[in-house]
């Protein structure tokens, strides 16, 4: 589907809209209404079980989302975090530089400076692409941050966090010291960031508060074990700067195994592959719209020693696009908050090195991910409009239907009742026609439906107390005993883990 006719479609079933819709709108920011605020948190959970499952050392937080100015400081933030803006003398509208010269510079202005971002406005005679007229103005350094008066005096600056990383950093210390004072140390955290957009658009892939689901991994660069073996044998989906330079857009599959003979750490391979089984297995994304984009030296932020991009392939934005990465941040974080801090932030290793642990991180946009889901599993069979979330996604796991709302309803609404007890999102319906009430849980992404029949209620039944369980996608219908719906539906539904089952949180 088209962009624009998906977002129609999820407007129009209430899973999100534009924020102030009533006062036309406010650019950059989205609501989401029971469905999609149902479908976010289950792909948080989900990224929580698999990731934060990844290992006994990696712990779940949650951090303030307004940072003291000498935090953003410290982060290079304040400085940096900047995209080159051009505004227009004659109609005062601001564009980011790399938009307006998207058409001369596919590849993106990232690394060049601003006189040569300008230089290229004036040769190129690029015109202004809301009124025409050639009155760009030099580009300048736009900070992306939200700044915010801080108390009473409004003398105390703050800033809302444009990304969820810094609490993780902020933490850092506190952690080690309530914890095992040992390396790797995770610390996981999903929450709001906040970035002041230039131009917002392509809906939930450049908004201005956005949710962010990222894990940062603390370790000796020295000593960071992790269990190879058990990715080895994976293949995956690699563009690399070198194929790249040949003018490649598809990926080459690359067997793990190999790739550790190749300069990438197996640290990083191990997480790099996980996070690509999360795509595949988790979010169900077909391995042939996955690659893993390298990031060249002059395109990743400059302490970022190695930067793969997950990018999925979406059809509503006519290609790929990226939905999160994993980044090797090298000791960066926590030098500059060591400095800006004046607290000493080394740790001494078990055989007694002090060092100034590193920092892998694993980031993840919930927003543009959500939006994923619905354009990947979102679309038509045959007549049917009809939402193939994983399981484990859907946010109403399974719709509870009497045949006939007079004599099977009291019985149907005890089964709801009883399923909601056992922790499954049952969702009762009585409403219209068989059909269209299964219409409606497909294109929900509801992956089962329960029906409550005669021969459910009828004493003298073979069947009583047996019910039917409809499979969504094959639509196969079953008759099962109601004492085992709650099994069967729980076992579906359950969060897939990386290694079949270690804790999702808490220390
Ligand atoms: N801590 C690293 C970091 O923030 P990033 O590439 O700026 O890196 C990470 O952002 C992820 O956050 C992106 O891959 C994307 O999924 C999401 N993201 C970034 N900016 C966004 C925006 N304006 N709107 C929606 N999602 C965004």
């Amino acid at each position: 589907m088209k962009s624009d006719e998906l977002y129609a479609l999820l407007r129009r079933r209430g899973i999100l809209w534009p924020t102030a819709e009533l006062y036309g709108g406010a650019q950059g920011l989205y609501d989401y209404g029971p469905l999609g605020t149902a479908l976010k948190r289950r792909i948080e959970e989900a990224w929580t079980a698999w990731f934060v499952g990844l290992s006994e050392d990696y712990y779940r937080i949650e951090g303030a989302e307004i940072l003291p100015e000498a935090v953003v400081r410290a982060s290079g933030h304040l400085e940096n975090f900047t995209d080159p803006e051009v505004t227009c003398a004659s109609c005062h509208t601001a564009f980011r530089a790399d938009t307006v010269l998207e058409k001369i510079r596919p590849e993106g202005i990232d690394g060049l400076t601003p006189t040569q971002i300008g230089d290229l406005v004036v040769a190129h005679k690029i015109a202004c692409p809301k009124c025409g007229a050639s009155a760009l103005s030099v580009p300048r350094a736009f900070n992306l941050m939200f700044g915010l008066d801080f108390g009473v005096t409004g003398r105390e600056r703050a800033y809302l966090r444009p990304e969820t990383a810094q609490s993780s950093y902020l933490a850092f210390p506190r952690m080690w010291e309530v914890g095992r004072k040992a390396l790797p140390l995770g610390v996981a955290l999903i929450g709001r960031a906040y970035r002041n957009e230039i131009a917002p658009r392509q809906l939930l892939f450049r908004m201005r508060a956005f949710t962010q689901a990222e894990l940062q991994i603390f370790f000796d660069p020295a000593h960071f074990p992790v269990p190879i073996d058990e990715v080895a044998e994976e293949t995956l989906p690699m563009l690399r700067v070198a194929r790249r330079a040949r003018g490649e857009e598809a990926p080459e599959w690359i067997r793990v195994a190999e790739l550790r003979s190749e300069a990438l750490p197996d640290f990083y391979l191990y997480h790099l592959a996980h996070t690509y089984r999360f795509y595949r297995d988790v979010l169900g994304i077909p391995k042939e719209r996955i690659r893993l984009f390298e990031k060249s030296d002059s395109e990743r932020a400059f302490y970022n020693r190695i930067q793969y991009d997950v990018e999925v392939h979406l059809e509503s934005l006519a290609g790929y696009k990226e939905l999160g990465a994993v980044h090797y941040r090298g000791d960066y974080d926590l030098t500059r908050h060591g400095e800006g801090s004046g607290k000493d932030l080394s740790v001494l290793t078990g055989d007694g090195r002090r060092i100034v642990p590193h920092v892998l991180e694993l980031t993840f946009g919930v927003d543009r991910n959500l939006w994923a889901q619905a354009d990947v599993h979102l679309g038509k069979d045959g007549e049917r409009t009809l939402w193939r979330l994983p399981p484990a996604l859907a946010p109403v796991q399974v719709g509870v239907f009497p045949l006939l709302k007079k004599e099977h309803g009291s019985y149907a609404r005890g089964l709801t009742r009883e399923l909601l007890a056992q922790g499954i999102v049952a969702e009762y319906d009585e409403a219209g026609g068989i059909g269209k009430r299964y219409a409606r849980m497909d294109e929900a992404g509801v992956p089962f439906c329960v029906t409550v029949d005669g021969e459910t209620v009828s004493p003298d039944s073979p069947h009583r107390d047996t019910v039917t369980l409809r499979d969504r996608d094959s639509r196969s219908q079953d008759r099962v005993p109601r004492a085992e719906i709650a099994a069967r539906i729980s076992s579906a539904t359950r969060f897939p883990r990386p290694g079949g089952g270690r804790r999702a949180t808490g220390p």
